[in-house]
């Protein structure tokens, strides 16, 4: 019988695609043993016909014209990796509508754009396929739609920006700053020159956003998600941090209850004997916790051209099989439910605050004054040696299970307070 060929249109060749391409080409018998069909690559967007690709036989098939791809009747899946919301929002919406299947990495785009791409998939009978939008080459999102199926998620949590946790384990580790860890993570090709959406936790919430749609069924955009980045962390909070038994990590948490979907992406002191407080460096982790399965974790690597490559064509492969099988229609689970979503201020845990107070007398009682007016309890109280320059001493607070919106509050009226000179930071603390 004649193997069926399954046509490819890769939108960009930069890092992710020059990787895909390069294994495509390698890799070409045993993707056939693994999809039951010969997968070809078609035509290659770029904006730079002369760069220099190291690919060989990819010259030959570069194009600067989109619709190359988009409208080649010998493409059935398009591989869109061009990044940024434009025009890659543009193509994978007419890569539908030409009735191509699309597998995208683009989690800016799912997390803001994700279930109308899906609902017009849905409409044309093609698939939308997007592991790679989270955790690099950690497969989540098929193993959520999938071997999870039978389970409600209660909950998905984990460290899912490496450039962050690779500066945030530096900091822990050595006791190095925030700038100097960043400028680290950037000469180690960790953190973009612009690091904003990495150490400002936007990156994250995009994928959270993805992420929660897919384990909740329901639609979470980004907007939907709190957003806090580590910016603010100074290397005392990690010394802190380890005298009271925990280590600080970016965390990205969804959590549903009776009430709604709670989404929230921002640092957190986490217990040092937990399995996320013990993922290191530039990997992801991340946790569900379910129903019937209990609680499963997955880790691994978070980005990078090869092991972003393997979910691409885990995607690829599997939309080849559904096209061999006759069963090319769209998965369009996470549309199904329409789930409240809760804000921060709703959100009830512990706290960490650290704050310098001047020297005198009476100073714990006035801050504990504030607090209880506002029903927080403090389970622990650090109070370091005077600066005898400044006359001033640094207190750490850990409060019991309190409301952020009495924190929040809290920190508006102690900031009042004549005897607190500086509030420096808070950071919630997960049990
Ligand atoms: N890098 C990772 O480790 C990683 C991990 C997970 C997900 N992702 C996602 O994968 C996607 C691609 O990332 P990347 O790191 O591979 O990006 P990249 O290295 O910047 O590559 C982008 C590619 O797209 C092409 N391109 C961009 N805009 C274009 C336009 N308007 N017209 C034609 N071609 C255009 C570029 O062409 P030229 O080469 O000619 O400039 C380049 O080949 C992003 O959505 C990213 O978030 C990346």
């Amino acid at each position: 019988m004649a193997t069926r060929t399954i046509g490819i249109g890769l939108l960009g060749a930069g890092v992710v695609g020059g990787g895909v391409a390069r294994t495509i080409f390698e890799k070409g018998k045993s993707l056939l043993y693994a999809s039951g069909a010969s997968i070809e690559l078609r035509n290659v967007l770029v904006r730079d016909l002369h760069k220099s690709r190291g690919i060989d036989s990819l010259s030959d098939l570069l194009t600067t014209n989109p619709q190359d791809v988009l409208e080649n009747p010998e493409v059935d899946v398009v591989v869109e990796v061009l990044g940024g919301q434009v025009p890659a929002k543009d193509y994978i919406f007419q890569a539908i509508s030409n009735g191509k299947h699309v597998v995208t990495a683009n989690k800016d785009v799912m997390a803001k754009y994700g279930p109308e791409i899906l609902e017009a998939a849905h409409a044309k009978q093609v698939r939308v396929l997007f592991e790679a939008t989270v955790a690099g080459g950690t497969p989540i999102i098929a193993p959520l739609q999938r071997d999870l199926s039978a389970n409600e998620v209660i909950a998905v949590n984990g460290i899912i920006n490496g450039t962050t946790n690779y500066i945030l384990t530096r900091m822990a580790r050595d006791g190095i700053d925030f700038l100097d860890a960043l400028a680290e993570a950037q000469g180690l090709g960790y953190a973009e020159p612009d690091p904003t959406n990495d150490v400002e936790g936007i990156d994250a919430t995009y994928k959270l956003a993805i992420l929660a749609s897919v384990a909740f069924q329901t639609p979470v955009f980004d907007s939907n998600v709190y957003c806090e980045g580590i910016t603010k962390l100074t290397s005392r909070d990690f010394v802190y941090a380890a005298e009271l038994g925990y280590t600080i990590k970016l965390i990205a948490v969804a959590r549903k209850d009776v009430e709604g979907i709670q989404a929230r992406v921002h640092p957190a002191f986490i217990s040092s004997d937990t399995m996320i407080a013990k993922v290191d460096g530039v990997l992801n982790a991340i946790e569900i916790e379910t129903d019937l399965a209990g609680r499963v974790l997955f880790h691994g690597q978070g980005a990078g051209a090869m092991p972003t490559t393997s979910s691409i064509l885990a995607d690829v492969i599997d939309c080849s099989r559904g096209i061999l099988d006759g069963k090319d229609s769209s998965s369009i689970g996470f549309l199904r439910r329409n789930t409240q979503i809760r804000p921060i201020m709703d959100l009830e845990t512990k706290y960490y605050i650290r704050m310098n107070v001047v020297e005198r007398p009476g100073v714990l009682a006035e801050i504990t004054r504030v607090l209880g007016d506002l029903e927080i309890s403090i389970a622990s109280v650090i109070q370091k040696e005077v600066d005898f320059t400044t006359l001033q001493a640094e207190i750490v607070l850990i409060s019991n299970r309190a409301k952020e919106s009495a924190i929040q509050q809290a920190i508006t009226e102690l900031a009042e307070l004549e005897a607190v000179a500086e509030i420096g930071t808070m950071v919630r603390v997960e049990d």
